[in-house]
């Protein structure tokens, strides 16, 4: 599933990684951020709890002194008494608001007159305005009016490097994320990266089976897997062998039967027969031995004579090959294997067109490109990749004439991934097939 629905304008993101990264990153964020409100909650209520205790205390402290001053000593005492939510007032105040409703008003108000009240009797009212402000009003043992202008506050104001430490958390929680995410995907990664390379040659990398006990059992698991697949194309290979080099002798021996047989009509058709039969066997056995990659090393070759030595020995058989162009510097490529793709290739355009031309070139790209070209019936856009498969032959080659197992295309085909090269069938301006092959070129 790509996306949360298809409907959904929300994308859920396609690979593992950012969806691990996703999920990690927001719910420790969501729990980091929730636990930081939590924590300042709890600190702002037992301040306010502190505050209001203290307030209790220092305002009764405060009444009491100033009603023990002299009545013209009170004035210059005020700013020291005064604190900062509240200051005392000699006066009357402002009587006119309603009682305080709000809680933090009503808590501290509840303190004071716990401090006091039982002394003085107090009255108390809001005073409108745009902050939280209320007025206790009562009077001292000379009559005196006193007010208590307070302005509560809760709690206490956040210290200014406090959300730069919260950044910082959260930053360092988002690193942790990456770095936990990338653990977790990385082996998989791996994993993929050895599934692709494992080639016909079924000899992909193998695995390190260490690190974290899951990546390793997974590892091992892979190297497994990779050596049982080895081992039943070996067998395979062994059986297609084996069968081949027993019924070359029955073979051998029908031939030199039908050599001294009386009729010599049917003689000559099992006689071709006989032939067609030993050539599908020995190609069998070529094929087996391809799927398991070629044996031979790849070698520092000179392209160009190769092509030119092959292009000889056809002239010399009175087939019509013509070369042309140059590679100009050296291959890394197993060179039987290579004639050998080049061959089947060259077979090809001789055995459906009459003759084959090759052109040789390099690309852009640096790499050596040997096209075999003809001007023969083609091959439909539908079948170019169907032939490639062993034993497919299209309808109008499955005559006697012609002759072959169908296994050549797949043999080269096999070969080339082995080298690591590219192999594909294009069509020609003009009708005909071009064959192209594709291999890198050496530093
Ligand atoms: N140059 C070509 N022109 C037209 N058709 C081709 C050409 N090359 C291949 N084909 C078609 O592709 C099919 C498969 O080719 P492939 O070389 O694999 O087998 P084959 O030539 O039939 O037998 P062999 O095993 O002897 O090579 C052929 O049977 C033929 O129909
Ligand atoms: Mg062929």
């Amino acid at each position: 599933m790509s996306t949360v629905s298809s409907s959904s304008p929300l994308h859920w993101p396609r690979t593992l990684f950012a969806r691990l990264a996703l999920i990690l990153v927001v719910g420790l964020a969501l729990a980091q951020t929730f636990s930081f409100f939590l924590t300042m909650r709890e600190r702002d209520e037992s301040m306010t709890n502190m505050m209001v205790g203290y307030v209790e205390r220092e305002v009764a402290s405060s009444v009491a002194l100033l009603d023990h001053l002299p009545p013209e000593e009170r004035a210059q005492w005020l700013p020291r008494l005064a604190r900062r939510s509240y200051e005392f007032i000699l006066g009357p105040g402002d009587q006119t608001g309603a009682k305080p409703d709000a809680e933090l008003s009503e808590r501290f108000a509840n303190s004071i007159g716990a401090g006091i009240a039982n002394r003085y009797p107090m009255t108390v009212n809001a005073v409108p305005g745009p902050r939280e402000r209320f007025q206790v009003h009562l009077k001292l043992s000379d009559g005196s009016p006193l007010t208590i202008d307070m302005r509560p506050v809760a709690g206490m104001p956040m210290s200014g490097w406090l959300p730069l430490v919260l950044t910082l958390q959260l930053i360092v929680l988002g690193a942790c994320c990456w770095l936990a995410v990338r653990l977790a995907t990385g082996p998989l990664k791996r994993l993929a990266k050895a599934a692709d390379t494992l080639g016909p040659d079924l000899k992909a990398e193998r695995l390190p089976e260490s690190g974290p006990e899951e990546v390793a059992r997974a590892a091992k698991a892979f190297n497994a897997m990779q050596d049982r697949v080895s081992m039943y194309m070996a067998q395979r290979m062994q059986i297609l062998a084996a069968i081949t080099h027993d019924l070359q002798t029955p073979i051998t021996r029908m031939r030199l039967r039908v050599d001294v047989m009386d009729d010599e009509s049917t003689g000559a058709k099992l006689q071709q027969d006989l032939k067609e039969m030993e050539s599908l066997v020995k190609e069998g056995v070529t094929y087996a031995r391809t799927l398991h990659g070629t044996n031979e090393a790849p070698r520092r070759i000179d392209a160009d004579a190769l092509i030119e030595t092959m292009v000889d020995d056809y002239l010399d058989a009175g087939q019509s090959v013509r070369l042309s162009g140059n590679i100009g510097g050296a291959l890394m490529a197993p060179p039987q294997a290579l004639k050998r793709v080049i061959g089947n290739l060259v077979d090809n355009a001789i055995k459906y067109a009459g003759e084959a031309e090759i052109e040789v070139s390099t690309r852009d790209d640096g790499r050596a490109v040997i096209s075999v070209l003809d001007r023969g019936p083609g091959i439909p856009e539908e079948s170019l990749d169907a032939v490639f498969e062993p034993f497919v032959r299209l309808e109008d080659s499955r005559n006697r004439q012609t002759g072959g197992t169908g296994l050549g295309l797949a043999i080269a085909r096999q070969l080339t991934l082995a080298m690591d090269a590219s192999l594909t069938l294009h069509h020609r301006e003009g009708g005909g097939l071009e064959a192209r092959l594709a291999l890198k070129k050496t530093a």
